[in-house]
């Protein structure tokens, strides 16, 4: 969910709908706001996306300089206008983003001293805690932080009261909220670059602050209600980030943009004082690495743990954060380290074995996109991604920078085993990367040919073998959040062992060709599946389609590149091909259904 607020002096609708546009990525099943118009506050919502509240503004205008604005990615309750917020209770307004995991005790209890529920959220009974506390004479601000002391679970929560206008009220436990300064207005909001052009200066609010905002003034306090000065961050200026920069959609204009964003890391990374930082958890004697991630990052990371364990014999695991955070772990060694890898710095699962992690005093590096992350905050060393901002829900650029970075830190873990000559040659091959990305774009109208092939499919499946068996994995993803087709992916030697018999004319295998080595043995794989009618596309390099012609009925033909670096090379086509499939089948590509982009509940 995305939450957006402002108290200023200009008309607060124009510029919460200007933020809540910014913020659609991270949820999109309803939208609204309230503002503060005269004694009374004024609510808005509307189920479905933020153009949906757009239209209801313009057919029923509100008006007022204060407001609070959110946009819902539905947890408890389904995606109605009742269950949108804000949230109210006789004058009080609420915007929430989290879970409230006792709200059916709470509801209960709040039911029996006369609250009048009306949504199936869980969020409707923090206002009621919130007015209850003000009937027994509490101010606003103070009895916002007795209401959330009831809390079980997290939350980042923006509040209005119709008794003191002009003022917003927040807090967060677990889930994001920064507050920005800007000329004449101040504002809230669940990312630092959705207040690009309103605010000039920010500060990320930690667990337990709470704060009190008005037009000119920001007051943070601690859990204990102390003031607090929390670091200054700075606020990327009013940007392109959120515009699709002349293409059709935000995932191709990221597409895109990777040549370029490879270029910046490599400029970045160059300078060793990034991956330096390595050696103040004494680097030269990191014996195993938990790689802990969800969703595209945890792919990108099975791809280095490859990388890793061959160039440097570290062992490495890769978990899933949801897993992972709950699991019976074994003993801690000295030199275990673990890297968590995220693309927003804020999923609620990543974030919780971070605090696990740290509790148990295993070193924490984290490769994050966003620098002002609540992860980039509370890791030891953080490894920046330098991306730019993704929009697009399906991640294509951040999960390419996530493997670039993670090349540059698998060489300089090599380097202690590998000479300097070989992982000189292997940092070349990356600073040609750009061009060979480059290329690789170019064979587009090639995977638009196999995409709409894909129209009227509903299953696929993805090969591969050693990386780009992660990479296989990365591609089924795709397909199925942009275009909804049901797609898995498979080591290609375990396809004999059961996915065969899922195998006939009307199901598309995709196979990545992408080791030398284990060609022949993939090729081998596909011929299982050519003798059961089923279509094999290929995607690599014109090596090996010369020697997979045979079995080959469709072929997406990359640049040949470096084994090092195919991996990113081939991902490309992937992301291409998750892209035209969405566009033939006419759907949302960048805001796929139920999705959201920032998972920040469990
Ligand atoms: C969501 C997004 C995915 C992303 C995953 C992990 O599910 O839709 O694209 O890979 O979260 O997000 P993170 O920000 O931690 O990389």
């Amino acid at each position: 969910c995305g939450i957006f607020a402002v108290a200023g002096t200009a008309d607060a609708a124009p510029l919460l709908m200007e933020g809540l546009t910014r913020l659609e990525y991270r949820g999109y099943d309803s939208a609204g706001l309230a503002v503060q118009q005269g004694s009374e506050i004024v609510v808005r919502k509307e189920a479905g996306k933020v153009s949906s509240l757009q239209g209801l503004l313009a057919s029923d205008p509100v008006s007022g300089v204060t407001g609070i604005a959110h946009t819902r990615w539905a947890t408890h309750g389904a995606p109605a206008t009742v269950n949108s917020h804000p949230h109210v209770a006789d004058g009080i307004a609420i915007v929430h983003n989290g879970i409230v995991e006792n709200h059916a005790a709470l509801r209960a209890e709040l039911a029996a001293r006369g609250a009048r529920f009306v949504s199936q959220t869980d969020t409707e009974v923090i206002p009621w805690l919130v007015r209850m506390a003000m009937d027994k004479g509490a101010h606003p601000f103070k009895a916002l932080n007795q209401a959330v002391a009831r809390l079980e679970g997290s939350y980042a929560i923006a509040m209005m009261a119709r008794e003191t206008p002009g003022e917003i009220y927040a807090t967060r436990n677990g889930s994001p909220l920064v507050a920005g300064l800007g000329d004449g207005c101040t504002c809230l909001s669940s990312d630092l670059n959705a207040m690009a052009g309103l605010a000039d200066r920010a500060v990320a609010l930690e667990d337990g602050d709470s704060a009190r905002i008005s037009a000119n003034e920001i007051d943070i306090r601690d859990r204990a209600g102390r003031p607090v000065n929390r670091p200054l961050l700075e606020v990327p200026r009013a940007s392109h980030a959120f515009d699709t920069g002349g293409h059709s959609h935000f995932m191709a204009k990221e597409i895109y943009e990777q040549p370029a964003v490879i270029d910046q890391i490599n400029r970045l990374y160059r300078d060793r004082s990034l991956l330096d930082q390595l050696f103040s958890l004494d680097a030269a004697r990191i014996r195993r690495i938990n790689f802990v991630a969800c969703g595209s990052s945890f792919h990108a990371a099975s791809v280095a743990r490859h990388w890793i364990q061959s160039m440097s014999g570290i062992e490495c695991t890769v978990h899933v954060a949801s897993e992972y955070r709950y699991e019976a772990l074994p003993r801690i060694y000295p030199g275990e380290v673990a890297i968590l890898v995220s693309q927003s710095g804020e999923t609620a699962d990543t974030l919780a074995a971070l605090e696990r992690l740290r509790r148990l005093g295993m070193p924490v590096i984290a490769i994050v996109n966003e620098s002002g992350s609540t992860m980039a905050r509370l890791a030891d060393i953080t490894l920046p991604l330098a991306a730019g901002p993704e929009i697009g829900v399906a991640s294509t650029k951040a999960f390419m920078a996530q493997l670039v970075v993670m090349a540059h830190l698998s060489l300089h873990l090599a380097l202690r085993q590998a000479s300097p000559t070989i992982t000189g040659r292997l940092r070349d091959h990356l600073l040609r990367l750009p061009a060979l990305i480059d290329a690789a774009l170019h064979n587009e109208p090639a995977v638009i040919e196999a995409a709409s092939g894909l129209a009227g499919v509903s299953s696929a499946l993805f090969l591969g073998r050693g990386p780009f068996q992660a990479l296989a994995a990365e591609g089924a993803l795709k397909l199925k959040e942009t275009s909804y087709i049901h797609a898995e992916a498979f080591p290609a030697g375990e396809l004999k062992h059961g996915p065969l018999a899922l195998v006939d004319d009307a199901m598309p295998v995709f196979a990545l060709a992408g080791s030398d080595d284990l060609r022949p043995k993939l090729a081998s794989n596909l011929r299982e599946v050519t003798a059961r009618g089923g279509q094999v596309h290929v995607i690599g390099d014109r090596e090996s389609m010369l020697s997979m012609a045979d079995v080959a009925s469709g072929m997406m033909t990359v640049p040949r590149a470096p084994e090092f670096i195919r991996p990113m090379v081939a991902a490309v086509p992937l992301q291409l091909l998750a892209y035209h499939a969405a566009c033939v089948r006419g759907l949302d590509v960048d805001r796929p259904r139920n999705l959201a982009k920032s998972v920040t509940v469990e």
